[in-house]
């Protein structure tokens, strides 16, 4: 009797815990549409956040609340009507519970439509024009926005002797952001901008720009360029002599993007920027994943589109846990708002209201520490909501 009990209550025991695994197995995958420019121009964005992802899974686990992760990477070589596509892919044929990534507005706006259609949960990882949440309820960022990072700049430039800018940006949707919102604070503090340049987003060719910069002579050019693009902006910046004809380099954090930054040599030196992330940010949270994110991927440094993906990865993750594993679109988009935590950019809230991400933004030069050029953090100024929306 005695040992039939002990066994009825081993089988028990061994039956609970196979119950559990049982309910692990049964309960379908929990599926991420992670759509990312892997190759192409903006191929250093999709391996940011890719890696970045995947360090989140390899920290966290790949199951949450019972459901068993399923990350579905797509490579849409940054051209939207490949976002789009892909996106209705991952949508009516993998039935993915959410979609994210997203590495430039383009792409995001292409997408927005079906998340609002198909009632999915759209994870904005990298792309960062202020409009994008505002395409569709269910969209959350996890990146940033170019106003929200360019007005720190503008109120540090005419302290610090600049008193006229010429603003040099991409043509389209983050540039225009940047270029109009470091415009009207800058003015606004006393300063003057004679002239806004645009450059085209694909193949830009800056060497005649930077020429009538050079012939307006400006105190400084203020930049926004996209991830990847920041190097060769620096190299003929240098090419044409600004430095040395008095004009400085002043931009967003774009431009000295960590993921390049080894490679521009010491005409980076003492470039200022404004940005939510350098991978120099002294926090334990933050040297806790530089060193996690180089040891996996051969020692290469995680930059702002890393911190998104990391950060998107974290929204998603609560969403599910907080809803219990049983969350499905909307009740994960309301899971997400509101959440706050501390990133290693530092802390971060995403706002109820707008679905979009409150931060600190940080003031930074670019300097050599043991050997390598850094973007090293001299001010901030915090809890920054993004001032597109209150316009
Ligand atoms: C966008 C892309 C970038 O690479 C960047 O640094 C900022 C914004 C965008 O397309 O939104």
């Amino acid at each position: 009797m005695h040992k039939r009990t002990l066994l009825r209550a081993t089988a028990c025991a061994a039956l609970l815990a196979g119950g559990g695994g049982l309910a692990f197995a049964q309960g379908a995958p929990f599926k991420i549409g992670l759509i990312l420019p892997m190759t192409g121009q903006q191929a250093t964005t999709g391996r940011q956040v890719e890696a970045a992802a995947r360090l989140w899974i390899a920290q966290n686990g790949d199951t949450v609340a019972g459901r068993k992760v399923e990350l579905i990477v797509k490579d849409d070589t940054s051209l939207p009507d490949m976002t789009r596509r892909l996106a209705q892919e991952l949508l009516v044929n993998d039935k993915v519970d959410v979609l994210a990534g997203m590495g430039i507005t383009p792409s995001a706006l292409a997408v927005a439509p079906l998340a609002t259609q198909a009632r999915t949960p759209l994870v904005v990882m990298a792309a960062a024009t202020s409009s994008i949440t505002q395409a569709s309820p269910f969209i959350v960022r996890s990146s940033f926005t170019l106003p929200q990072v360019s007005v720190a700049l503008a109120d540090w430039a005419p302290k610090n002797g600049i008193k006229t800018v010429v603003s040099l940006v991409s043509d389209y949707g983050p540039g225009i952001d940047a270029e109009k919102y470091f415009k009207e604070r800058f003015v606004l503090n006393g300063g003057k901008l004679p002239e806004s340049l645009r450059v085209p987003l694909r193949n830009p060719d800056f060497a005649p720009f930077l020429q009538k910069v050079r012939d307006l002579k400006p105190d400084a050019l203020f930049v926004f360029v996209p991830s990847g693009a920041g190097a060769a902006v620096m190299k003929q910046f240098a090419e044409r002599g600004m430095d040395k004809a008095g004009i400085r380099l002043i931009a967003t954090g774009d431009v000295t993007d960590d993921d390049q930054l080894g490679e521009m040599g010491d005409v980076a030196l003492g470039v200022v920027t404004s940005h939510h992330y350098s991978a120099a940010h002294p926090s334990a949270a933050n040297r806790k994943f530089v060193e996690a994110f180089q040891k996996a991927n051969n020692g290469l440094r995680p930059n702002f589109m890393a911190v998104g993906g990391y950060d998107g990865m974290r929204l998603i993750y609560e969403a599910v846990k907080k809803t219990g594993g049983k969350g499905k679109g909307e009740a994960l988009v309301n899971a997400m708002k509101g959440q706050m935590f501390e990133s290693p950019r530092g802390p971060v809230l995403i706002d109820a209201q707008t679905r979009d991400v409150v931060q600190n933004v940080y003031l930074r030069k670019v300097e050599k520490k043991d050997g390598q050029l850094w973007n090293v953090e001299f001010d901030v100024i915090k809890d920054v909501k993004d001032p597109g929306k209150s316009k």
